[in-house]
């Protein structure tokens, strides 16, 4: 595995590649990466015949009172992991090298409407802050596939809109989210969590089944199944944000006639944030 740091290197690497006919998939993460990332870097290896991992804990997407400082920074474990997992190339630049004006004066890419939903209302500019990196990678890599995890299932359509809207000729695919044995969705914001947090945080997909469960049997009353995960949230220690049950496509609030159902839940345990999310396709 080579490691790049400038963007002048990564151009100079990917063209050499792509002058043998290469095919190449990008995994775009901000690294202390676990086995969920790996996954997605060995299903980009089936499609692709070279593959780049970038590394970049972008402030743009943090609000002013989030994790940026803490956000964990794992680098050499991380290459382990890559190297590992057959990755070709990691791409890891400095702040100063994406945004050498700062923050403020560069140029932002923006996905109206959807990025103002659920993570987007609780925390405003987060995904243009995604989009805006998200497009950069894209074009200083220009890979044939992209490659987001269903983790983050608001984050994977907004950039599938944004890839759309501009027109970028990328496929982006996504990857299922890998779990801990007790059903925490894993990520890199879990090791925030007390021993005591730690018991308490698969609650939050253990509900999310529950729910879908209900929606599968035929309850569509999904105010009321909300109210009441929330409830529970709030018994067991969590400060719920939001807990929503939408459709899979608009990520619009689900209405009876839907048959693709997405509930999308977070919820705060102490200052840590968790996400997660459960589909429901209706026969
Ligand atoms: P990060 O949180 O590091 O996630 C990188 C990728 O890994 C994302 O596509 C995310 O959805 C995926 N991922 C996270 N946890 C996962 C899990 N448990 N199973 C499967 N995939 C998982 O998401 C970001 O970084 C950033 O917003 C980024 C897209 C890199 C832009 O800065």
């Amino acid at each position: 595995m080579i490691t790049i740091h400038r963007v002048k290197d990564l151009r100079a690497a990917i063209r050499q590649q792509r002058t043998q006919g290469k095919r190449i998939g990008l995994v775009p993460t901000m690294g202390n990466l676990h086995a969920g990332h790996v996954s997605l870097v060995k299903q980009a290896k089936e499609l692709c015949d070279y593959v780049v991992t970038s590394i970049f804990v972008n402030p743009l997407q943090f609000g002013a009172n989030e994790d940026l400082d803490k956000y964990p920074r794992t680098l050499d474990a991380d290459k382990e992991k890559l190297v590992a997992a057959g990755n070709h190339l990691l791409f890891t630049p400095e702040v100063s090298q994406l945004y050498p004006e700062g923050l403020e004066r560069h140029t932002k890419v923006i996905t109206p409407a959807l990025s103002e939903l659920h993570c987007g209302a609780s925390r405003p500019g987060h995904f243009t802050g995604v989009t805006t990196v998200v497009s950069m990678l894209f074009n200083m890599v220009q890979p044939d596939v992209a490659i987001f995890g269903e983790k983050d299932f608001q984050q994977l359509a907004v950039i599938r809109k944004m890839t759309r809207d501009l027109y970028l000729p990328i496929v982006v695919e996504s990857g299922s989210t890998l779990r801990e044995t007790d059903g925490l969705a894993m990520s890199s914001r879990n090791g925030y969590l007390s021993a005591e947090q730690r018991q308490t945080a698969p609650l939050l997909y253990k509900l999310l089944q529950e729910s879908a469960e209900q929606i599968e049997n035929g309850d569509k009353d999904f105010a009321a199944i909300s109210a009441e995960a929330n409830n529970k949230l709030t018994q067991a220690g969590f400060v719920p944000d939001y807990f929503n049950i939408v459709n899979s496509d608009t990520l619009s609030p689900a209405v009876a006639s839907d048959r693709d159902i997405t509930i999308l839940a977070a919820a705060y345990l102490g200052t840590t944030r968790l996400i997660d999310n459960i589909s429901v396709h209706l026969g």
